[in-house]
This record gives C-alpha cells, sequence and structure tokens, in this order.
C-alpha cells in the first residue's frame, strides 16, 4: 500500500453513518489513511452527532454544511462543496453509501475528477423510478469503480444493467456489523422508562416522502397507524421530514400513541429490541428488525430489500391493510419463510469490505474468485 494514500469518506444522512463505521474502523486497523467528509445532509444533533458519539465515528475533516432544499438546490450545493473537497485532498479512493443525495452527488463529482470510487450497498433495486433514492442508486452504481452489494440479488441486478462482475463483490451488510456491535449495549429498559411505556407496544417511523409529503396520502397512513394504536400503544420516533404535515394529519399525542423526537442509533435499537412489532418506511429498520427477529410491516408498494422478506420478518403492507396485519403480526410474532438469515449478514461486512480496498490500494490484482464472493 502506498503510504501517502488517503480513503475519504463522504456521509451525510442518518442511515451513512450507520454503514459507514464498520468500514471505517475496519479499514483504521489495516493502517488506512483516511478521513470523514460530512456534506451536513442531515444536521440536527439527533440525525448527526449523536451516530458519531454512539457508533465511535471520527470527527470529520470537512463539514460542507449544504443543509435541506429542494432536489436540484441540494445536489447543486452538494456537488460544488465535494468537488472544493476533493480537489483541495486528492483522494486515492473514495467511499460512498447507500442511497441518498449526498452518495449521487460525491460519485458525479469523483467521475469529473477522474477519482476512483466505491460504492457501498450496491445493487439494490425497487425499480421504482418515483423514488429518488432509486434515480441515486442506478446513477450511482454506474459510475463507481468498486461495487460492495450486501445481497446476493444485487448481483443480477447489476449484471442487468451492464456493470462489469469484475467490480462487483458480495460481502454482506456493513448495517448489520453495526447492530452486532451495539448488541451487547441495548437495553430497552431505560429508554422504555424515559419514554414512558411499557408491556407490549410497537415501534414506527415514518418519513418516506409517498408517504409524507402529500397530505391525502399523509392522512390515509395516520388513520391507519392510530387503528393500530387501538391494538398496541405506538411509540413514533419521528423523522423531521413531514413532522407538521403528519401533525396535521392527526399524528399527535395521545392515549396510546406516543410522538417523540429521533432516537439516538442505541435508543432506537434499544427501543426496537424491546417491541412486539415494527411498523415502518425505512430501508435499514427493515433489516434490523429481520436480524433482531421482530416482526417489521413496512408500509411501502415494493421493497429494494426483498431479502428482509424472503429471508427475514419483514411484510409489505399498504395503509389499509395494516391494521390487519398488525394484529396478526401481534398474535404470531415473528415468522420467516426461509428460516434462515440473509448469506453473510455475519458483522463481518466491513472487515470483508476493507480488505478488497486494501488490496486495491496496494495494486494486487484480485483473483476472479475473490471477485465475486470476498471470504
Ligand atoms: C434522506 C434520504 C433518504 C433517507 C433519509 C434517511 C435523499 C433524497 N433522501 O431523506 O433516502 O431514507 O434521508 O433519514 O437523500 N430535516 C431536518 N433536520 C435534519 C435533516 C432534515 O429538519 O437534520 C428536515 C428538513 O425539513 C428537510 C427534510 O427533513 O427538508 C428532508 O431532509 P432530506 O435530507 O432532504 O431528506 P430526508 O427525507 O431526510
Ligand atoms: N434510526 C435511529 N433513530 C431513529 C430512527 C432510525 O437511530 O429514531 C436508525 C435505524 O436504526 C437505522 C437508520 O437509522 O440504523 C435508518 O435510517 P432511516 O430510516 O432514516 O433511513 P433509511 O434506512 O430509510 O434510508
Amino acid at each position: 500500500m502506498t503510504e501517502n494514500a488517503l480513503v475519504l469518506h463522504v456521509l451525510g444522512a442518518r442511515p451513512n453513518f450507520v454503514k459507514a463505521a464498520p468500514v471505517v474502523r475496519a479499514l483504521t486497523e489495516l493502517g488506512v489513511r483516511q478521513g470523514i467528509v460530512h456534506t451536513g445532509q442531515h444536521y440536527d444533533a439527533l440525525m448527526s452527532d449523536v451516530f458519531f458519539a454512539d457508533l465511535g465515528l471520527p470527527e470529520p475533516i470537512a463539514n460542507l454544511g449544504v443543509g435541506s432544499g429542494t432536489h436540484a438546490r441540494q445536489t447543486a450545493a452538494l456537488l460544488t462543496g465535494l468537488e472544493d473537497v476533493m480537489t483541495e485532498h486528492s483522494p486515492s479512493l473514495v467511499v460512498v453509501y447507500g442511497d441518498v443525495n449526498s452518495t449521487l452527488a460525491a460519485i458525479l463529482v469523483c467521475a469529473k475528477l477522474h477519482i476512483p470510487t466505491a460504492h457501498v450497498e450496491a445493487g439494490l433495486r425497487s425499480f421504482d423510478r418515483e423514488m429518488p433514492e432509486e434515480v441515486n442508486r442506478v446513477v450511482t452504481d454506474a459510475l463507481s469503480d468498486m461495487l460492495f452489494a450486501t445481497s446476493p440479488e444485487a448481483l443480477s441486478h447489476l449484471a442487468a444493467e451492464g456493470v462489469d462482475p469484475a467490480k462487483v463483490h458480495l460481502v454482506g451488510n456493513p448495517m448489520i456489523d453495526s447492530l452486532f456491535s451495539a448488541l451487547p449495549t441495548l437495553d430497552p429498559a431505560p429508554v422504555q422508562a424515559r419514554l414512558g411505556v411499557s408491556g407490549a407496544y410497537a415501534v414506527a417511523t415514518l418519513h418516506r416522502p409517498a408517504n409524507v409529503d402529500d397530505p391525502a396520502a399523509a392522512r390515509e397512513l395516520v388513520d391507519a397507524v392510530l387503528e393500530v394504536a387501538e391494538q398496541v400503544p405506538v411509540v413514533v420516533p419521528l423523522h423531521p421530514r413531514g413532522r407538521q404535515r403528519l401533525a396535521d394529519a392527526g399524528l399527535v399525542d395521545r392515549p396510546n400513541l406516543k410522538i417523540v423526537d429521533p432516537l439516538g442509533y442505541v435508543d432506537f435499537l434499544s427501543l426496537v429490541r424491546g417491541a412486539a412489532l415494527v411498523v415502518t418506511d425505512s430501508g435499514g429498520v427493515q433489516e434490523e428488525t429481520t436480524m433482531l427477529g421482530i416482526p417489521c410491516l413496512t408500509i411501502r408498494p415494493n421493497t429494494e430489500r426483498p431479502i428482509t422478506v424472503t429471508h427475514g420478518t419483514n411484510r409489505l403492507v399498504t395503509p389499509s391493510s395494516l391494521p390487519a396485519a398488525a394484529s396478526k403480526a401481534l398474535a404470531d410474532g415473528a415468522t420467516t419463510p426461509s428460516g434462515e438469515l440473509p448469506p453473510l449478514w455475519d458483522g463481518a461486512a466491513g472487515p470483508r469490505i476493507a480488505r478488497v480496498i486494501a488490496a486495491w490500494l496496494r495494486g494486487d490484482n484480485l483473483s476472479p474468485a475473490a471477485k465475486g464472493k470476498v471470504g
């Protein structure tokens, strides 16, 4: 490895921090010089700082402070800010995560500056281009030099889009590495006591534009959550997006419904660990509930993570099917069709990714077998 090699990780939004932490840690163990560029897409302490603390992430070398805006305005601020950072630091490799606007912007900037890139969580597809994340995924994968896949179906999606299989590595899921690391510290009791919940309860998270941006969709969703709250107390750590719209639609504190600020990573997973049911539209939460064996009802027409349905506790629901599905899930508990967890979701994805990156920095030619599946 060249001693001067520098790896930069571009992070901007809550799920990025969770996915990056195991990769940063594993690269540190291999002695790779690296830095975090925080775009500032998420900026509230409870959407950002708490994750750096809970996950042990190092301080960013730069925070671009791009903040919120329309897609075009936010992406424009990301592009100019990231171009300056990349020009200043000339990294050997830039690692991007997931499917947020910060991911897309970093890939575009690096492609134009001829800086090599790696995409962690490559190849997920919902096949729904109305989701901003799907657009970000397709473009990011098309421009990435190294693609790290979390589940096997990603390999066929990438092949179908003409991505050279030699660039793709099936490594498992670093979000699950973070969950494994946190597991010994996940204690539901303190957060339950703080939030005043006991006995059986459900946790709900809602932030997809398709669910929360349109007042009519928000009302339909809130009505369905209120029906669930008639069966079991529901706690909602509410993402700032759509907070007002959901409140206007009736998602406010009432008996059996508790609306709270977003929770830090350890608090959130502790609350989930003690829950009888999770209702969500999050991507990551579908995966975490699969690993924790908690029934998960995902209010979306599709998922880019079908493995959480085939190999996990996740079921897709509509607002109208949610109340009955909740009643069934509360009665049946967690069930998984295959009875097997997703392959390579074993807590060692970060080290697999770090080994590939370190070999690449050294200029090693990986064998074709190692490229398909990194052991
Ligand atoms: C973004 C990602 C989404 C991901 C989610 C994770 C894109 C296109 N979307 O959605 O894929 O699932 O992050 O949480 O990148 N806001 C605050 N404080 C913050 C951050 C956001 O108040 O710290 C509010 C602002 O009103 C902002 C809105 O949330 O306009 C949306 O934020 P933004 O980052 O644009 O998208 P998310 O919905 O968070
Ligand atoms: N999460 C959290 N606190 C919360 C809600 C979620 O720590 O109040 C964590 C969750 O455990 C997962 C990540 O945030 O690790 C998922 O982020 P989010 O749902 O915002 O994004 P998505 O995965 O949908 O892109």
